[in-house]
């Protein structure tokens, strides 16, 4: 098969570390299949999914189970980060050395996005002799719960009660404390607030075993995009102040922040459109991703073409140990192409995801993926994923 790449760039196959597959239990939101199909038209050659879906990523045959599917209906890598514990409740931990056999990658919650301290110190104990690492949602609960939106003059203005950022302080402050503790791994997922972006920079200088990842949409939207209480801008945690969007663009440049990710959290349609306060944190992001940070990063001088693919392959590889996604000499290549002139505009009803509602709607971009390899074959050519 070829592919004319002339002009465009060919860069290591991009690297997604959290993507909700809702499958299995949730395939009406999104399935291996339909979420796969949306990373390869977003030229994302490997995705991790994360464990809160029904039931949760908790044993080692849900694990095997999504491993398996992935491979025969899949048309992207799918790594599988288990959860930390059995129940929803998060009271008694999981089988996680079962689960790292069957090749999960690494662990989270199931879906609370909140583990009791007990559980996250049982957990991080037990993954030091482990080389993968524990991944905290960064939400403290209480606060968490009392709000809508990021709290501040945008919730003020239209009414909404909103989250205050340090609720995201509180729960990044205590996990690195546990990292350092144990000396076990914790990588921080999607980072918001300037508050545990000063904690994260501290603790990495104290050499604490503990790295960090933001999403694209906390790196370029501000909590501006709730003034129309249109429920695409509904999200955990929450998009945030212009203050904090540049503090992370600040953490990704001075290393304080590793990578970048989707958080690509589909919800059917009809779920999203209720009211503001009723509807369900998450985004799609997969088929959106590149052409943003593209856009608004590159284009903007925020980022050069080489950081981009550090944050977006490189960096993610290393971090979760990856196998694939490195590209080794011989090789079946993971490869993503990206015209970076190439202008368009999102539209929703051509993504391949089931999840559909995005805050970009209608965003002008210029710079897109236009192929996506994985292990050698085209996955996608000029949007279109191929058929497998
Ligand atoms: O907005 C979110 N939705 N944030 C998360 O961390 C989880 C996700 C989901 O599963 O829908």
């Amino acid at each position: 098969e070829t592919y004319d790449a002339a002009g465009k760039v060919v860069a290591p196959g991009f690297i997604d570390m959290h993507t909700h597959l809702r499958e299995p239990g949730l395939e009406a939101k999104e399935s291996i299949r339909t979420g796969t199909m949306a990373a390869a038209a977003g030229g994302i050659t490997t995705i991790a999914c994360m464990p809160n879906t029904k039931p949760a990523i908790s044993t080692s045959i849900v694990v095997s189970g999504i491993k398996e599917r992935a491979a025969k209906e899949g048309y992207v890598n799918v790594e599988v980060i288990g959860s930390i514990s059995k129940d929803e409740e998060g009271k008694e931990l999981a089988e996680m050395g079962d689960m790292l056999e069957k090749g999960a990658v690494a662990f989270s919650d199931d879906g609370h996005y909140v583990y009791s301290s007990r559980l996250l110190m049982n957990a991080a104990k037990y993954m030091t002799s482990f080389d993968a690492p524990l991944i905290s949602h960064s939400i403290e609960s209480e606060l968490n719960a009392d709000g809508y939106m990021h709290e501040g003059a945008v919730s003020a203005k239209i009414g909404v009660p909103g989250v205050p950022s340090v609720a995201e302080d509180i729960a990044v402050a205590r996990d690195v404390l546990v990292a350092g503790y144990t000396g076990a791994h914790i990588h921080i997922a999607h980072v918001a607030s300037k508050g545990a972006a000063d904690i994260i920079r501290q603790a990495k200088a104290k050499g604490y075993p503990v790295t960090a990842e933001v999403t694209v949409h906390h790196l370029t939207l501000t909590d501006e995009a709730c003034l129309g209480y249109s429920t695409a801008t509904r999200v955990s945690p929450p998009l945030r102040s212009q203050d904090h969007v540049d503090a992370m663009r600040a953490a990704l440049l001075d290393g304080t922040i590793d990578i970048i990710v989707t958080d690509h959290a589909p919800h059917a349609p009809e779920e999203k459109d209720v009211e503001f306060r009723k509807a369900p944190n998450g985004f799609c992001g997969l088929e959106t991703a590149v052409g943003v940070v593209l856009t608004d990063l590159y284009h903007k001088n925020v980022l050069t073409l080489k950081q981009v693919v550090d944050k977006m392959s490189c960096s993610p590889a290393r971090i979760f140990n990856l196998k694939a996604g490195t590209l080794k000499a011989g090789a079946p290549a993971d490869i993503t192409i990206l015209d970076l002139d190439k202008e368009w505009t999102v539209d929703s009803k051509k993504f391949y995801t089931v999840g559909k509602v995005t805050p970009f709607e209608g965003k002008h971009c210029k710079g897109k993926a236009v192929a996506t390899v994985v292990a050698g074959k085209f996955v996608m050519k000029d949007g279109a994923v191929c058929e497998k």
